[in-house]
């Protein structure tokens, strides 16, 4: 039955010079709001596209008024300002909008990396060791290096590089420091796990099933930690970005894929995914499987992520897109 969609996302903040040198990211979101929209065009469903940019106060006038059956919501909250991306969901919720992906409740759960871990350990879910960690606490660190220091509540890789891992105390302030003053004031402190990475997306409301699994490859020069940073997520002239693959469906065994499998849905039912979501982890000395966080709004660009996972088990974008439309709906 063809519908009304209303796409919503971050309209790009244009000429405005943003200070980080992140653009990339806020453009990313552009080519996935092209792609979304020729695949709901090619179902026969009508589609009118919803930019948002700051204030948030005026997001409700946006929505208001919307003649459609669903929302398609890809909106990731304003550029420093994470926690838009669940106010405005709420926003849907508080005006009965149905729309695609997680509720509030969820988006606002998983953006607090470190409360989110808790979350995780209290349902039996192997996460890295942890602590949030301020200028001033820094010295009550008790985990064992090395480490990453990473903002609590930021994405996209948000801050990331080679110097966020810290193997001694002097390297362990500085960083602590540099987190904290950029993001609300401390920073997530984890052990840091060598081991293999995975990621794994999920489709379903009530009941979750699994995608398919990808493994990140890394293949840098010497020095450089394995870890996704910034610049491996978007700048193509970097050695991270030409040092860092994917392979889909990952190259493991039955016990490794069942291990990841329960870590994944145990983490999904976890936080209350509805809709679709991936979860990022990587594998320790023992071969455990530890779960680095939840994204409750991934990327759904085609080639990557959730859309490389649906076609590696032959399920065209075009079926991926209906699907989550679908679930929305449900
Ligand atoms: N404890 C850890 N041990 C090893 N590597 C880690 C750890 N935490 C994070 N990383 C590395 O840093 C990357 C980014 O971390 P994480 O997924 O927590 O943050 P993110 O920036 O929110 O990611 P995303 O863009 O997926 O939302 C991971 O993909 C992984 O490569
Ligand atoms: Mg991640």
């Amino acid at each position: 039955m063809p519908l009304k969609v209303a796409i919503l996302y971050n309209d790009p903040p244009g000429e405005v010079i943003i200070p980080n040198g992140e653009e990339e990211a806020i453009t990313g979101v552009l080519e996935e709001v092209v792609a979304v929209k020729k695949a709901l065009l090619a179902l026969g469903h009508g589609v009118e596209k919803i930019p948002l940019r700051p204030p948030l106060d005026t997001v409700p006038h946006a929505l208001r008024n919307l003649n459609t059956d669903v929302i398609f919501n890809l909106f990731e909250g304003f550029e420093d300002q994470p926690h838009s991306e669940p106010v405005v969901a709420r926003m849907m919720e508080e005006m009965g909008l149905p729309f695609t992906g997680n509720p509030s409740r969820v988006l606002d759960l998983t953006l607090d990396k470190a409360g989110f871990k808790a979350v995780l350990q209290e349902a039996g879910v192997d996460t890295p060791a942890f602590m949030v960690l301020t200028p001033a606490n820094v010295q009550d660190f008790r985990l064992r290096f090395p480490c990453i220091v990473k903002p609590r509540d930021e994405d996209a890789s948000h801050g990331l590089s080679p110097e966020n891992v810290v193997s001694d105390m002097q390297q362990l302030k500085e960083q602590v420091v540099r987190i904290s003053s950029r993001f609300r004031g401390c920073a997530l402190v984890e052990e840091f796990i060598d081991g293999r990475e995975f990621n794994a997306s999920v489709l379903g409301n009530s009941v979750h099933e699994l995608v398919e699994i990808s493994e990140i490859t890394y293949t840098l020069p010497p020095g450089l930690p394995r870890i996704l940073t910034f610049e491996s997520k978007w700048f193509e002239d970097t050695d991270y970005y030409k040092g860092t693959g994917v392979s889909c469906p990952a190259q493991i065994d039955a016990s490794l894929r069942e291990t990841i499998t329960v870590a994944v849905l145990s983490s999904c039912r976890a936080a209350g995914c509805r809709g679709y979501a991936r979860v990022d982890m990587r594998q320790d000395r023992d071969g455990g499987i530890k779960v680095l966080e939840v994204n409750a709004n991934p990327d759904i660009t085609p080639e990557l992520g959730i859309a490389r996972q649906a076609a590696a088990r032959g399920m065209a974008y075009t079926e991926l897109i209906q699907k989550i439309v679908d679930l929305a709906l449900e």
